[in-house]
């Protein structure tokens, strides 16, 4: 299940060719959430009898959160979107700078590792291209339930304060509803002495699915999904088998990229109400939207021009923003589009205006006129979502389309070209054995203004 792990410079020599003025049609099957599995497989830290992790996608980041595990002491078994994880050897370790670098969900073992066995040494996760993706939420928090914090020299060092034994359960108020948090300080609370409360939590699907499984171990974790979170501390946790929930983020990209097409097609599986702030905004901006159980099948209409605003779960997902500003590109009228959660997502403007698109940009607020046609052209995503939106604007286009930084893609998509092909549209991966210079193709951002840091 877990694809070859693929260099970033070869990476950097392949390009999705994309045929533009696509359409789709018929039914593509969801894979598991990227943002579920990651920390559920930090949370298989959390016992020493055997985690089965079903559903699992077949991602760059699933594999590198299997090579941290790893390195750990875990034993893996890969049986394709199957993982079977057995941490009873694990010996800690600081975990090598290289592995942990380019993947910030590493950051969340901390929680487990601390309060399994009392210390974690973890690099700082680091910002990457969408912000600087402070950890200051975790620290306190861990901090809050008896946790000694030290960093040095980039390195995070966790352990119980004094001659405490186990963390203690306490109050403690997010002051943003972190996701990581969030997950972070459920994880250190399950085995905490006492009760945990976390005011202001994520309630994200993702954050629900990780309480779903450390209850199916035997954890005693309450109201998952609301604001305030209540965790009381057991002494052990075993065991499970746990089906990862779909990918609501994969699910939106592929509804907007019919709305763009006014294609109709079928998604499955989903859980519709994990979607209701797109498909929402789906409607409003002039699809049709019907739900049969786990699928949801959209009929565009017409596309006219709405706004959004990024807001944490139940608000619309700031992981959709980008595609969705490509769906508006074309839309019939002004729309406006608000990115409030990270202070750096929105590369992809200037490339759709390249394009063709006509785009204001005021620090993170994206004023569109909707325009009649964009052009087909060669471009580097930076970031993960903005591939998506890159491809999407490719599959719009006039003519041919070559998007460039597929390792970005390549950690949240699983098969997203064979999934478009099925689904109609011309598109292939090519292969290049030459590298080639900057100069020969347009990117988003000139190497010195993309701050040297890591993946999101
Ligand atoms: C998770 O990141 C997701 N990643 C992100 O998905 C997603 O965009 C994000 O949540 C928001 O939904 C994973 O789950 C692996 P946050 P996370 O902590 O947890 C600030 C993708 O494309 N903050 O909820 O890192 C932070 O700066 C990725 O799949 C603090 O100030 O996001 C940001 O402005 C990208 N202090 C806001 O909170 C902290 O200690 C939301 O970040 C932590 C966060």
């Amino acid at each position: 299940m877990i694809c070859e792990s693929i260099k970033k410079s070869y990476l950097k020599s392949q390009n999705l060719k994309i045929f533009g003025e696509g359409k789709l049609s018929g039914i593509v099957e969801i894979s598991g959430a990227k943002n579920s599995a990651l920390v559920l497989l930090a949370a298989s830290l959390l016992t020493n009898e055997r985690i089965i992790l079903e559903n699992v996608p077949s991602l760059t980041d699933i594999e590198k959160m299997g090579n941290i595990l790893k390195n750990l002491g875990v034993n893996l078994v890969v049986k394709r979107n199957q993982l079977e994880i057995d941490s009873k050897n694990i010996a800690i370790k600081e975990l090598p700078y290289e592995l942990v670098n380019g993947l910030r969900a590493s950051f969340f073992c901390i929680g487990a590792l601390l309060t399994k066995f009392g210390e974690a040494k973890l690099p700082l996760p680091g910002g990457c291209n969408i912000g600087l993706r402070p950890i200051d939420e975790h620290i306190n928090g861990l901090k809050a339930l008896g946790a000694e914090i030290l960093i040095k020299d980039g390195i995070v060092k966790a352990k119980l304060k004094g001659k405490k034994n186990r963390l203690f359960g306490t109050h403690i108020k997010l002051k943003c509803p972190s996701v990581g948090a969030t997950e972070t300080l459920i994880m250190a609370a399950s085995l905490a002495e006492g009760r945990t409360t976390i005011e202001n939590a994520a309630r994200e699907p993702e954050v629900q699915d990780l309480c779903q499984m450390l209850n199916k171990m035997g954890a005693k974790i309450y109201d998952s999904g609301k604001e305030k979170i209540i965790i009381d501390g057991v002494n052990k946790l075993n065991g499970c088998t746990h089906k990862v929930i779909p990918d609501r983020i994969e699910a939106g990209t592929f509804l907007i990229a019919a709305a763009a097409t006014s294609s109709s097609i079928t998604i499955s599986p989903v859980i519709p109400n994990h979607l209701e702030a797109v498909t929402n905004k789906l409607q409003e901006s002039g699809s049709k939207i019907t739900i049969k159980g786990n699928s949801i099948t959209i009929y565009p209409k017409e596309l006219k021009a709405v706004n959004i605003k990024t807001a944490p779960f139940p608000g619309f997902p700031t992981d959709l923003q980008a595609p969705f500003t490509a769906l508006m590109t074309i839309a019939n009228g002004e729309s406006k589009i608000t990115e409030t959660i990270f202070e750096n997502r929105m590369n992809h403007i200037h490339l759709l205006n390249e394009m063709g698109a006509s785009i204001k940009l005021n620090k993170n607020v994206a004023y569109i006129k909707g325009v009649k046609k964009i052009k087909g052209m060669d471009l580097v995503a930076s970031d993960l979502r903005s591939s998506a939106a890159l491809i999407i604007a490719g599959i719009i286009a006039k003519g041919i389309s070559r998007i460039y930084g597929l390792e970005h893609l390549d950690r949240g998509y699983e098969n997203f070209e064979s999934k478009l092909k099925i689904l109609g549209i011309k598109i292939n991966r090519e292969f290049k054995k030459r590298t080639f210079t900057e100069k020969e193709y347009k990117i988003d951002q000139d190497p010195e203004d993309v701050p040297k840091c890591r993946a999101a």
